[in-house]
């Protein structure tokens, strides 16, 4: 199976005359878990959005390459960009009340099959065959009552993974994934998205400001600053750069 990764080139946005996102060019995704961190307001969430299509930029394009053959995703809408396999996770926590945690997870598996999912889902073969994968999922993370709706930050943190894993990204973007998580959930998620990483074949890039699980779980970390890339290299490359010390760590994290 050939690999999945991004290209960025010479992507620009700006919000009222600012600039917040100027990559000449980046690649992102080429080692199996990466790591994309910065100070606040550096333009990590700008820079998702604008890789999945829910905003659009000034300027640049976004390709998504599996091996050599490359797919211009800029300008495609969110859904078809999911569809083509680049997913994202939200840094805001989501709001599911309407439906019920099972009714959401099965949601996003017929999201996956058809372009009219909603078809899909009064249809019993369908169900029968998704209670298996959604029951895999709830085991996993321990989700206590998945009849019932997501109601603390936690739940809805964790729907919000699950229906993207749901999806079956190539490419997984992951947006502060343990914001509103307690610590044992937090280490559920990242096992568990590290073992479908292997086992699928999944792409991850993980934004966060808890650097530890940066320097843990991530092979190649991107550092932005001021709407800029500027700077790559393995975890402890970037941990021990000096320019990352003065625009972001505290001695804390050195
Ligand atoms: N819709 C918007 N309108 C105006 N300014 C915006 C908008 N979205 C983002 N910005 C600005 O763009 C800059 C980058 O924001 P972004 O959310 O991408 O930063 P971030 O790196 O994700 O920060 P954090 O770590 O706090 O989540 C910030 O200064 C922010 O205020
Ligand atoms: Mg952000």
């Amino acid at each position: 199976m050939k690999d999945y990764r991004i290209e960025v080139n010479g992507l620009r946005k700006s919000y009222g005359g600012r600039v917040v996102n100027d990559i000449p060019k980046l690649t992102l995704a080429e080692r199996r878990i990466e790591g994309l961190i910065g100070p606040n307001g550096a333009g990590k969430t700008t820079l998702m959005s604008l890789i999945t299509g829910r905003i659009g930029a000034d300027s640049g394009s976004v390709l998504l390459f599996q091996g050599d053959e490359a797919t211009e995703i800029s300008g495609l809408s969110q859904d078809r960009i999911a569809r083509l396999g680049v997913v994202r996770t939200n840094q805001k926590i989501q709001d599911f009340e309407s439906l019920t945690m099972e009714d959401s997870m099965m949601l996003s598996l017929a999201t996956h099959r058809d372009e009219s999912p909603w078809k899909l889902f009064g249809v019993r073969s369908f169900s029968d065959r998704c209670s298996p994968i959604i029951r895999n999922f709830v085991g996993a993370l321990k989700l206590s009552d998945p009849s019932g709706r997501a109601l603390s930050a936690g739940e809805k943190k964790l729907l919000d993974i699950v229906r993207c894993l749901l999806l079956k990204p190539k490419v997984l973007l992951m947006d502060e994934p343990t914001v509103g998580l307690p610590t044992d959930q937090t280490d559920e998620v990242m096992s568990l998205v590290r073992r479908i990483a292997d086992q699928e074949d999944m792409k991850v890039v993980i934004i966060e400001h808890d650097l530890d699980l940066i320097w843990k779980v991530c092979e190649h970390v991107h550092f932005m600053a001021d709407g800029k890339i500027l700077l790559h290299g393995t975890p402890e490359e970037v941990r021990t750069n000096q320019l990352v010390r003065d625009k972001y760590m505290g001695e804390s994290h050195a």
